[in-house]
């Protein structure tokens, strides 16, 4: 279930405290003493209070959860937590209390959303969501305006941009976010499938959602182009031989190009071995475990918008390997340039972040993320794009949660600021912390240690004292 954690920085001390987010789904499981509310990856067994009837048609009910564990957004000023489903809860981030329950099928046409909207400076905000209408499933661009007309508020004003058909009608791709630049949306359409006729079936023939997803390699990996202004798809979609993606790193316009950054896996069908079985496992087990498990590796990929490439691999921009080339199929066809420095040896990158306030959409040098040498990121990473170079925090036993860049308030230089970094640890004897670091050269400026144990988490986020 969602634990929410605050780490409050105040006149040079550290508080930290934590609470369940007090979701519909928790409030169930509890009152039940196991878990009734189906997940992601688990399903639930009816509820054995129910009547025989009731327990035979809640196998046809879709409901989905509003145990919102991935990420917290902020909409209009206010802050959600949010999974991948249609439910958001709004949540105080002093307090961490839970506040109302937010259903975005209430206000748009869409039945979900992702937890990685993006932020326009006067914050206006873009997401995306899926829908299950009558003329057919489509991927949705949203948008929300940055403020509220009335108090009370929540996504009133929301609006479908743009709807993309899939390339298979039965089947759509996952995806846990998108890119945006200045201009545009890029939406990739991966081969991480989601079968709508099996989801509908999971429930009757008693499976987890998880097994409607497949890796389905043999088709390609398809880059679409949105004008978030205007709402219009770009002529052409983009390919490139298929890899799976959670995270975008940053897009950006240069030259008639989309710069597209993200961390890319070229096996997407290691997602199901993440389950509880494979995670208890230690020793000799532990270790086949983690040689099956797939790495993800940051990669930039240039999209030219200008018609008029031939059909040989040119690099639309000079300072990237990047290729594009219109072959005959009609189709402009990707390589990308590796962003990795390969002296970070075998070790993954993901959970990627960067100066968003002041350089989300722009070309930018520097990005941050966990490394991979293991299950779970082992380190935090710095990469500098334009050398290649990185820094590195590494220790031992400890296991850095996703690093959250904040800027000095008199920001001169993109990385002039701290990367935020709750470290956690399987070892009794010692503490987790909070790390701070400066984002220069990635050296520790402090550590607070909490004596309380803390499970391994998604992403977070700096919430600026309000005055
Ligand atoms: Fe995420």
């Amino acid at each position: 279930m969602a634990l929410m954690h605050n780490f409050k920085i105040e006149n040079g001390s550290v508080t930290y405290m934590s609470k369940f987010l007090q979701s519909e789904s928790y409030t169930e499981n509890k009152r039940a003493n196991r878990i009734v509310v189906s997940e992601f990856g688990t399903l639930a067994m009816p509820d054995p209070c129910q009547s025989m009837y009731d327990r035979f048609m809640s196998k046809f009910k879709l409901t989905s959860t509003d145990n919102c564990s991935v990420n917290y957004v902020l909409y209009k000023g206010d802050y959600y937590v949010s999974t991948e489903t249609n439910f958001m809860r709004r949540v105080a981030p002093e307090t961490l209390d839970t506040l109302e329950k937010v259903d975005w099928t209430k206000f748009i046409a869409v039945n979900s959303a992702t937890a990685h909207p993006h932020y326009d400076p006067d914050g206006t905000v873009y997401n995306m969501g899926n829908s299950f209408g009558k003329e057919g499933t489509r991927y949705n661009i949203i948008r929300v305006p940055p403020q509220k007309s009335s108090a009370g508020e929540t996504l009133e004003g929301a609006q479908v941009v743009c709807s993309i058909e899939p390339a298979e009608k039965i089947k759509l791709a996952y995806y846990h976010s998108f890119g945006m630049s200045e201009n545009y949306v890029v939406f990739v359409e991966q081969p991480v499938k989601i079968n709508l006729l099996k989801l509908f079936l999971c429930r009757i023939q008693g499976k987890a959602l998880l097994n409607s997803i497949s890796w389905d390699p043999e088709l390609n990996t398809v880059f679409h182009v949105i004008n978030k202004h205007t709402g219009k798809k770009h002529s052409a979609t983009f390919h490139t031989k298929a890899f799976a993606t959670f995270h975008q790193i940053n897009a950006f316009e240069d030259q008639g190009c989309i710069v597209l950054d993200l961390c890319c896996m070229d096996d997407g069908g290691a997602l199901d071995l993440f389950n509880l079985p494979n995670l208890r496992k230690s020793g000799k087990e532990l270790n086949e475990f983690r040689k099956q498990v797939a790495k993800s590796y940051p990669r930039r990929f240039v999209l030219p918008l200008d018609s008029g490439i031939k059909d040989v691999a040119t690099q639309p921009l000079s300072y990237s390997s990047a290729t594009a080339a219109m072959k005959g199929d009609g189709k402009i066809w990707c390589t990308y340039e590796n962003l990795y420095d390969h002296t970070l040896g075998s070790s993954g990158f993901e959970f990627p972040q960067i100066n968003y306030a002041k350089y989300n959409g722009k070309k930018y040098r520097y990005f941050y993320g966990c490394g991979f040498q293991d299950i779970i990121g082992d380190s935090l990473v710095k990469m500098d794009v334009e050398t290649k170079q990185a820094k590195i925090w590494k220790e031992d036993g400890y296991f850095p949660s996703e690093p959250i860049f904040v800027p000095y308030p008199d920001i001169v230089g993109e990385d002039d600021g701290v990367i935020l970094s709750a470290v956690i640890t399987p070892d009794q004897n010692k503490n987790i912390f909070l790390l701070i670091l400066d984002a220069k050269d990635f050296t520790e400026l402090a550590r607070a240690e909490v004596p309380v144990e803390i499970p391994y988490g998604f992403h977070g986020v700096f919430v600026p004292q309000r005055t």
